[in-house]
C-alpha cells in the first residue's frame, strides 16, 4: 500500500535544541549582525573577509552541533511517509539525524561555490571538516574567489520549484521551528492541497495567514515531535 506523502518545513527552532542560535528570537543572529553586511552579496563585494569569518564561525559552530529529538524524529517518519524535507536552515542536521529525502532552500554552510557563478555546480565543493574554512584567496574551478554556497537576501531561490511540486502533493503538511517572516519560503504553504492537514510546532504563537485547519502543538522541536508523533502514528 502507497505510503501518504508527508511534506516538513523547517526553519532554525528545528536546529536551537542543537544549540545553533535562530535568526529573529531575542539574542539571535540578526540581533548581533547587520544582515546587510553578512548576508547580502554587496556585503561580500564590499567586505569579503568579514563575510567569510562571520560563516567560517557559524561552520565551526555547527561540526560541534550534534542533532536534536527532533531531528532524529523526523528522520524516523521515513518508516510510516514518503518524507520530504524543506528547510530554510543550512545546516546538515537533519541529514546527520539520518532524513534522506532534504531539499536546502537558502544553501548549504559545508559547501562552497563560485562567486562569479554559484549556481555553476561543477565549482560547488563540500568543505572538511577539519578545516571547514575559507579565507580570501581560495579559488573555485572558475578561478573567481570561493564563497558560502548559502543564498543571500536579494538572490534568486533555486530550489524553491522542487519544493512547490513536493508541497502541491503533500497528504500532511508539518511546520517546525521557522516564523514565516521570509519568502518566498513562507509562501509555500500557498500551494498546498486544500485538503491536507498542517501541523505547526513552534514554542512561540505563529502568524500562518492565509492557511487553515492548522494544528497547533505549541512546543519545542523534540517536545512538539514526539505529540506529533504521537498523533500521526496510532
Ligand atoms: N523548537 C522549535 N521552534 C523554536 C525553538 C525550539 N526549541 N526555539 C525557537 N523556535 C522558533 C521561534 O519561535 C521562531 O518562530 O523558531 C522560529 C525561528 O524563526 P527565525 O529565527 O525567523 O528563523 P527562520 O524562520 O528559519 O528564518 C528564515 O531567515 O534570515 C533568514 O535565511 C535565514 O533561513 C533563515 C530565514
Amino acid at each position: 500500500m502507497k505510503m501518504k506523502k508527508l511534506v516538513v518545513l523547517s526553519g532554525a527552532g528545528m536546529s536551537a535544541e542543537s544549540g545553533i542560535s535562530t535568526f529573529r528570537d531575542s539574542g539571535g543572529l540578526w540581533e548581533n549582525y547587520p544582515v546587510e553586511q553578512v548576508a547580502t552579496p554587496e556585503g561580500f563585494y564590499r567586505n569579503p573577509a568579514l563575510v567569510l569569518n562571520f560563516y567560517n564561525a557559524r561552520r565551526k559552530e555547527l561540526i560541534g552541533a550534534k542533532p536534536n529529538e527532533g531531528h532524529k524524529l523526523v528522520a524516523e517518519l521515513e518508516k510510516h511517509f514518503d518524507v520530504t524535507v524543506i528547510t530554510q536552515n543550512v545546516d546538515n542536521l537533519h541529514e546527520r539525524a539520518g532524513s534522506t529525502n532534504v531539499i536546502h532552500l537558502h544553501g548549504e554552510l559545508m559547501k562552497a561555490c563560485s562567486s562569479r557563478n554559484p549556481d555553476d555546480r561543477k565549482c560547488i565543493v563540500e568543505l572538511p571538516e577539519h578545516n571547514p574554512v575559507i579565507k580570501i584567496g581560495d579559488k573555485a574551478k572558475d578561478g573567481s574567489q570561493l564563497r558560502p554556497f548559502i543564498v543571500w537576501f536579494g538572490e534568486a531561490v533555486p530550489m524553491f520549484d522542487a519544493a512547490v511540486k513536493e508541497t502541491e502533493k503533500a497528504d500532511i503538511f508539518v511546520i517546525i521551528g521557522t516564523s514565516l517572516n521570509v519568502y518566498p519560503a513562507a509562501g509555500l504553504v500557498n500551494y498546498l492541497p486544500q485538503e491536507s492537514p498542517v501541523y505547526l510546532i513552534d514554542p512561540k504563537d505563529v502568524d500562518v495567514k492565509s492557511v487553515h485547519n492548522v494544528t497547533f502543538i505549541k512546543k519545542g522541536a523534540s517536545e512538539g515531535m514526539k505529540e506529533l508523533m504521537s498523533l500521526l502514528i496510532k
